[in-house]
């Protein structure tokens, strides 16, 4: 079997293209535009590559963008201050810090400085609570765009098992939290999905691995899931973004898997470019939610 590759380059540009509409209609109504500052620490390379692509997706739907810089000797209170001043700024609807943060910063802090109706991350603690009760205000954007990917190509969720690989606080936690979620909020499929959370000390990983129906990569380890760790016609949805030094690569051995899954994700061009669509509606939601 060779797998259908899962084109999350053409799903994030139909997504952005639905909001096109529903950004004009949002001026229309308010004669303002949803606007997002995008708050950058230091010059890490990746960061300045992820901003400048979220600021691009903002142009393309008509979201106004701000970014705000800050030197990497900023201190812990030099960005609450900033922060501060963007939680007051009624022009500002939605807030960005990007991650990761330099060293001697506390990013706890920061991100919990975030007004949770400014918080289009869904990092603040009070989002989080809300994403387990089944009653987010938005939805956590990298969780969101596989949701949508598995959405959009009519492959099923309910009842599934998904076996998520990693338990980070931005994808593997929260991922977890909307596949058992119960109902469908804010056009999502009600994913009722049964769910599995493996990581570094799980032993065993591959019985676990070979027990998803669909498996979600999110690890941050090159080309980690091999060919042995699935089981044949699973759906492969591949979160990594790793720099190497043959280039961007995800989690997955997409060559070796490939031939194995009944669909896959690739890198890139899969799940990373549904989290900046999803961010854009995050901002949209955001001004909504504000007026
Ligand atoms: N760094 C890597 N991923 C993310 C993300 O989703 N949001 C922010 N703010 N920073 C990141």
């Amino acid at each position: 079997m060779t797998a259908t590759i899962l084109d999350g380059k053409k799903i994030a540009a139909d997504i952005l293209n639905e909001l096109v509409d529903e950004v004009a209609d949002f001026i229309q109504n308010n004669g303002t535009a949803p606007t997002l500052a995008a708050v950058l620490v230091g010059e890490d390379p990746a960061s300045e590559v992820y901003v400048r692509n979220k600021r691009k997706a903002c142009e393309q739907v008509g979201i106004d963008s701000r970014l705000l810089r800050l030197p990497a000797t900023a201190s812990t209170d030099d960005l609450l201050e900033l922060v501060a001043k963007l939680n007051k700024d009624h022009e500002v609807h939605g807030i960005l810090v990007q991650l990761p943060l330099p060293d001697g910063i506390d990013s706890k802090r920061i991100l919990d400085a975030i007004s949770p109706w400014k918080d289009v991350d869904v990092f603040h603690p009070e989002n989080v609570g809300r994403l387990c009760q089944d009653r987010p205000r938005m939805l956590p954007c990298t969780p969101h765009g596989v949701l949508q990917i598995l959405d959009r190509y009519r492959i099923p969720v309910q009842g599934k098992h998904v076996v998520i690989v990693g338990r980070s606080d931005i994808v593997g936690k929260p991922l977890a939290m909307l596949m058992m979620q119960r109902h469908s909020p804010l056009g999502s499929q009600a994913a009722n999905a049964t769910v599995t959370v493996c990581h570094s000390h799980t032993p065993d990983l591959m019985v676990h691995t070979r027990g998803a129906d669909i498996l979600v990569a999110a690890i941050g380890k090159p080309k980690y899931i091999t060919a042995q760790m699935v089981k044949p016609g699973t759906v492969v949805v591949d979160v990594g973004i790793n720099r190497t030094e043959a280039g961007i690569v995800g989690d997955v051995d997409f060559d070796q898997v490939r031939e194995i899954a009944s669909a896959i994700t690739p890198v890139p061009g899969g799940v990373g470019r549904l989290t900046v669509a999803m961010l854009m509606r995050n901002t949209l939601l955001a001004a909504q939610n504000q007026l």
